[in-house]
């Protein structure tokens, strides 16, 4: 018994997995010879229990050193299999690819970055600001009046509003951006401002208390009304298409002097007039003018040296012309049978 132990840890401790064909199978096919209910291990310890007892303990030893070897052969070989990805593909390589259910960018962000684009196009960078905002940056440098409306708490979240005290509020329009660029760049400046703005608003189809504004800002040497115009003609027909025309309306905003409403040709029915358009053939999209010398001169511009434009838009707005949305709501509240109807635009 002892010279036949000897001859098998010979042979486990030879034996090279390199020789083998078709390594895993025959890996275990070692181990069923040596380890398996009814293999070479078992077949010697029931030889061993008959053995008198002052052979046991010597054939003991040798038993266990067997058993250790086909252990760590086994172990060996089966890391070995493992670790060699070509052995051990049982993939079926004509099966389908697993279906992934792809994310896709929600449509105010794709709204928003093509806006964005746009602008970049001609030499507009992004500029992002705090959400919380001060009555200065607010309302103040942007040349509101003491009693104007958007002071008001029926309009604006104010998170601190006590005699004595500086206002602060979520910010009521991006305009606040205006205020932050110029105050630490020197024109020429060039900036868009995307970003979430807040209003104390009733929720509705036509209202949310949260929405999004892209606001633009030129200020430099000479910027006329005639760039304000040619800025909006090229941006109307880049997001709405070639055939697109403009119409400005004269308005009013604090902030601007001489202020405009931009009416885009309706993009549904062309300019025929449509429910969309109420049949008037044209859409309201966004506010503008030249930016009011008080709001340069409160930021630190000279306003005899520089002028700009500025103009403002509602992101919402934009995705509902462009996408024919018809309830603000619908927005925030991530109903995939909504959001899957985006999955394809970028
Ligand atoms: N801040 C305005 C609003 O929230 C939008 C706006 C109008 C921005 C005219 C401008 C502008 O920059 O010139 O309604």
């Amino acid at each position: 018994m002892k010279s036949l132990i000897s001859k098998y840890i010979d042979e486990i401790r030879n034996a090279r997995i390199e020789d083998f064909k078709d390594k895993a199978a025959e890996v275990e096919q070692f181990r069923v010879r040596f380890l398996g209910r009814k293999g070479v291990m078992n077949e010697l310890f029931e030889q061993f229990k008959a053995l008198p007892n002052e052979q046991k303990k010597e054939m003991g030893i040798a038993l266990n050193e067997l058993k250790t070897a086909a252990l760590a052969k086994v172990e060996e070989w089966k890391n070995y299999v493992e670790q060699s990805p070509e052995l051990n593909d049982t993939h079926d390589l004509t099966m389908p690819a697993d279906f992934y259910q792809r994310g896709s960018r929600h449509v105010l962000s794709v709204t928003m970055n093509e806006i964005a684009e746009i602008f970049a196009r001609i030499g507009f960078t992004v500029e992002e600001s705090v959400e919380i905002e001060d009555d200065w940056h607010l309302f103040s440098a942007l040349n509101f009046p003491p009693d104007h409306p958007a002071r008001d708490m029926q309009d604006t979240f104010f998170v601190q509003k006590e005699e004595g005290k500086t206002d602060v509020a979520l910010r009521t329009h991006t305009s606040s951006v205006q205020v932050r660029v110029m105050e630490t760049h020197k024109p020429p400046i060039r900036i868009i401002a995307p970003g979430r703005v807040f209003r104390n608003e009733a929720i509705s189809a036509r209202a949310h208390c949260i929405f999004h504004q892209v606001e633009a800002l030129y200020v430099d040497k000479k910027v006329t009304f005639a760039d304000l115009k040619q800025t909006l003609l090229y941006f109307a027909k880049e997001m709405f298409g070639e055939a697109t025309q403009i119409r400005l309306r004269p308005s009013y905003f604090p902030f601007t002097e001489p202020s405009a409403e931009m009416d885009i040709s309706c993009n549904i029915c062309g300019g025929k007039g449509c429910n969309i358009c109420k049949g008037t053939g044209w859409l309201e999209i966004l506010g503008c003018g030249m930016v009011d010398p008080n709001v340069l001169e409160a930021c630190g511009i000279d306003s005899k040296e520089y002028t700009g434009f500025a103009l403002g838009m509602g992101v919402e707005r934009m995705a509902m012309l462009k996408y024919q949305i018809r309830d603000l709501r619908l927005y925030f509240e991530n109903d995939l049978r909504f959001l899957h109807q985006f999955d394809n635009i970028i």
